[in-house]
């Protein structure tokens, strides 16, 4: 929220306390960390999720903190209903985060045929696109009763080329093109801003049109290991790595002057490959102060 509107806001625990959110694809990955986070900020979360199972698992984990539809982006009704119960359970909504998505796990333009073409791309900008869309386009009424704001999990292909293959390479660019656009026209009353993550252990899935639904990122450890070695940083990230990302976007005493802005975090992509070979290692864990290097 902007600070405008902090009259239901109650307690003081936590950056988001008293904030409601909705989050989109919130049973897995990056969505999942976002909610931990959001959660432990004093935040309560309305999740859209199409994995019923993973839906149940966030209600066993989270209680009353946290309200789920199972439902899928692609779905008008569905964003209706998590935004209901958003307002139905929690009084109002003060962010809504558009993240489900899937992906092509770098399907080259000449190893498609023309039908695949057209059905992959239906599939993946209806889930990557349209489904931030609808999603946004259902939050708007008690965004703006709360002078909310929106974040989008954009990605580094939302940017840079070679992460992805076309078809996901341009749904991404379309989101950092939407950020852009929505910030234009909600203004001054919601800010709209995305994080982009670069490669991230989780189970990011492909698309069923290209017979790749059922693999999964964090299943492609070759693939992850040549991405560490590319990144400045050396490491692929975790979902964790981002959370906290949100939470300032979330929080307008941390960011009620951005909009329109897409942050970075990607493993230093945008400074270019690394001066010398990095070993591969899991993602280093930021030291508590005093803690032992070692
Ligand atoms: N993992 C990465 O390396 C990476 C990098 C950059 C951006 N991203 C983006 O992050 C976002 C989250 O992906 P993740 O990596 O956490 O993957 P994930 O698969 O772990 O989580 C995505 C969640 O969205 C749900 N989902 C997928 N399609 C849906 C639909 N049609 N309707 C409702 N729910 C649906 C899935 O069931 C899953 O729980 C995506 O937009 C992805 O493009 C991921």
């Amino acid at each position: 929220m902007t600070g405008r509107d902090t009259s239901a806001r109650t307690g003081s625990a936590g950056r988001l306390t008293g904030m409601a959110a909705v989050v989109t694809g919130g049973g897995s990955g990056i969505g999942r960390a976002v909610i931990a986070r959001y959660v432990d900020e004093g935040a309560n979360v309305s999740v859209l999720e199409r994995d019923a199972d993973r839906a149940r698992l966030l209600t066993d984990a989270y209680g009353d903190r946290v309200v789920v539809t199972v439902g899928d982006v692609r779905e008008p009704d569905a964003h209706a209903t998590a935004v209901s119960a958003a307002v139905d359970h929690y009084g109002r909504v003060d962010v809504y985060v558009g993240n489900a998505g899937i992906y092509d796990f770098g399907r080259g333009l000449e190893r498609m045929s023309p039908e695949q073409i057209i059905a992959g791309f239906s599939e993946i900008f209806e889930v990557n696109v349209l489904g931030y869309l609808l999603g946004a386009r259902a939050a708007i009424g008690p965004l703006r009763e709360s002078s909310g704001t929106i974040i989008f999990t954009v990605s580094s292909s939302g940017t840079f080329a070679g992460g992805g293959g076309s078809l996901y390479v341009a749904s991404k660019h379309a989101v950092s093109g939407l950020v852009k656009q929505l910030a234009h026209e909600l203004a001054p009353d919601i800010r709209v801003n995305g994080v982009a993550p670069g490669a991230s252990r989780t189970q990011l899935s492909g698309v069923a049109a290209l017979e790749s639904d059922r693999r999964t990122l964090s299943g492609e450890s070759d693939l992850l290991d040549v991405i560490a070695r590319q990144l400045p940083l050396g490491f692929v990230s975790e979902p964790e790595d981002h959370a906290g990302l949100y939470v300032t976007l979330a929080d307008a005493r941390d960011s009620r002057f951005m909009t329109g802005v897409v942050i970075a975090s990607d493993g230093g992509l945008g400074v270019g490959p690394p001066r010398a070979p990095v070993t591969p290692q899991s993602s280093p864990r930021p030291q508590a102060p005093g803690a032992s290097s070692r």
